[in-house]
């Protein structure tokens, strides 16, 4: 029998008709270039031991780290134990991964050899179990920098490896180029190898619950979706802030800068999830067309814009939760004259007739006061004050999604505040996930992985939305990189940014909203 709380969740429980009985799990090979690397270590092993110890994977499945590193089997598994030990959320089952590692291999290999692809493919059809159809199913994971995937590309094609003997996925980690060029010339090398739909295009933000809700939330509420346009919506921020440096990624931080690292990527993505048309299904495609239209629309910015509507920052030394912090150019493998940016805020405007004149605030940043990823929509006010002209405060309702830490949804409403005469209060009526459904979530890289396996595209990006995110993005690293700031750093850490960044709100007679 349900427990007491299960039936009263299954009593209001609605089924969509996703198509998920279409997936099925069966036994694959995951091949990881870059499997040494952190990204392996801190994500993507202790994913892939949870889908195991969740029962989530086929029990004929095995994992293949290459990368150059010189090890054997037994020094690459015992690494790993400690990886899913430090990185892994919840106690580590001794029993479970004494079962879990005999699947998993490693070849000591360089990505630019020949050589290395041999061994791939005799190591895959040594270990790989076929599939019903007699097939063997490999996955392909490019854990490696944006400039060395065409290389991986190139050469898996140049073995027969993409469409010869094996039924094959390959997914692609963020950041997918470095900018729109080398985004659609990587494009073009995966393509002239994969078909578009063995092409999983990986944004670890689509994974997360919170963000998915967006779409759910938005066409399951008549209340909120008719209001959902520039008649009724005054403006609507998303922030992405860490508090969090850059850790030990120096040297591609100094690459990448936080328009490459989280603006193309992340925010784009959550922009496109508030302001895109809704759906007609459920389809991997039907999504991905929207988000495209609506990536479209952004307006292009110039010169001009860029410098009137937008704000690079760089964090210098200060204090978060109480610890001095060291600043940017003090980090490890950081020029101690960079002026890679750390921060970004900008106005962006969608020319499409749901939100001709709405702007869309965003702001992002690394070693900000606390971590919070959220999408405030603001409504308008009513016209008139109808309880007289003298009422003390007037606050417009705001919509709140918070993605993270807490996941909840707030909203913010006026009421009487009691035994005033005249005074209106503001209060928040807040639904948050974890109290309500007693549930942790799955890590976005164990659902995106799940995914991936089982076949399902759409949570990851296509390939005209991975263009059209680059192509949003370049005027302003172009600019930025041109006409570097000369006050860097110009936000001590533990702050909101620069100053700029208030003004730029300001400037409009508005002001970021925080819970
Ligand atoms: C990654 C970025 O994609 O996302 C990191 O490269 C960033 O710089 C991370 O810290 C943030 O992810 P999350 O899930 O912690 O918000």
């Amino acid at each position: 029998m349900l427990p007491e709380e299960d039936i009263i969740f299954s009593k209001y429980l609605q089924k969509c008709g996703i198509p998920i009985d279409e997936f099925s799990i069966g036994p694959f090979t995951m091949a990881i270039f870059g499997g040494a690397g952190d990204l392996s270590r801190r994500k993507l092993m202790p994913s892939i031991f949870n889908l195991y110890c969740n029962k989530e994977l086929y029990k004929g499945f095995s994992v293949v780290g290459v990368d150059m590193r010189e090890m054997d089997d037994n020094q690459y598994r015992s690494m790993m134990k400690d990886a899913v030990r430090e990185f892994s959320e919840g106690p580590f089952d001794e029993d479970q991964w004494y079962e879990f590692i005999r699947h998993v291999y490693y070849l000591t290999s360089k990505l630019e050899n020949d050589d290395t692809y041999e061994r791939v493919r005799k190591k895959i059809d040594q270990v790989t179990v076929p599939a019903s159809n007699g097939l063997k199913d490999v996955i392909y994971y490019l854990a490696v920098p944006p400039g060395v995937a065409p290389l991986v590309v190139g050469k898996l094609k140049e073995h027969d490896l993409c469409k010869g003997p094996f039924n094959t996925k390959v997914i692609v980690e963020k950041p997918f180029g470095v900018d729109r060029k080398s985004a659609v010339a990587l494009n073009r090398t995966l393509t002239g190898a994969f078909k578009e739909e063995q092409i999983y295009r990986i944004d670890h933000y689509l994974g997360k619950e919170t963000v998915q809700n967006i779409l759910f939330f938005r066409s399951s509420n008549a209340i909120f979706e008719q209001f959902w346009n520039h008649q009724y919506i005054d403006n609507v921020q998303i922030t992405v802030a860490e508090d969090i440096g850059i850790e030990h990624r120096g040297e591609f931080y100094e690459q990448s800068g936080v328009v490459r690292d989280i603006v193309q990527s992340h925010v784009m993505q959550l922009l496109g999830m508030v302001a895109m048309e809704l759906p007609t299904g459920f389809k991997a495609d039907f999504i991905r067309d929207e988000k495209v239209k609506v990536l479209r629309s952004i307006r292009e910015m110039d010169n001009a814009y860029i410098d009137a509507f937008t704000v690079s920052g760089q964090y210098g030394p200060g204090k978060i939760k109480g610890q001095d912090v060291p600043g940017y150019r003090q980090e490890q493998n950081v020029s101690p004259a960079s002026n890679v940016p750390t921060f970004f805020a900008g106005k962006f405007y969608i020319d499409n007739l749901r939100w001709g004149r709405v702007p869309f605030y965003v702001r992002t940043g690394k070693r900000l006061p606390r971590r919070v990823t959220e999408i405030c929509i603001q409504f308008k006010r009513l016209p008139l004050r109808l309880l007289g002209r003298d009422c003390d405060a007037f606050d417009p309702n705001i919509l709140i999604l918070t993605i993270q830490p807490d996941e909840r949804i707030s909203l913010r409403l006026g009421v009487k505040y009691p035994y005033s005469h005249n005074q209106l209060y503001s209060v928040s009526m807040t639904f948050n996930y974890r109290e309500t459904f007693k549930t942790g979530f799955s890590q976005p890289y164990e659902l995106l992985l799940a995914d991936c396996i089982k076949g399902d595209l759409t949570l990851f990006v296509r390939e005209d939305g991975i263009e059209e995110m680059w192509g949003i993005v370049d005027p302003v690293t172009a600019r930025w990189e041109s006409f570097p700031v000369k006050q860097f750093p110009n936000y001590g850490a533990g702050t909101w940014g620069p100053p700029e960044a208030l003004k730029l709100l300001e400037q409009d007679g508005r002001s970021w909203i925080t819970d």
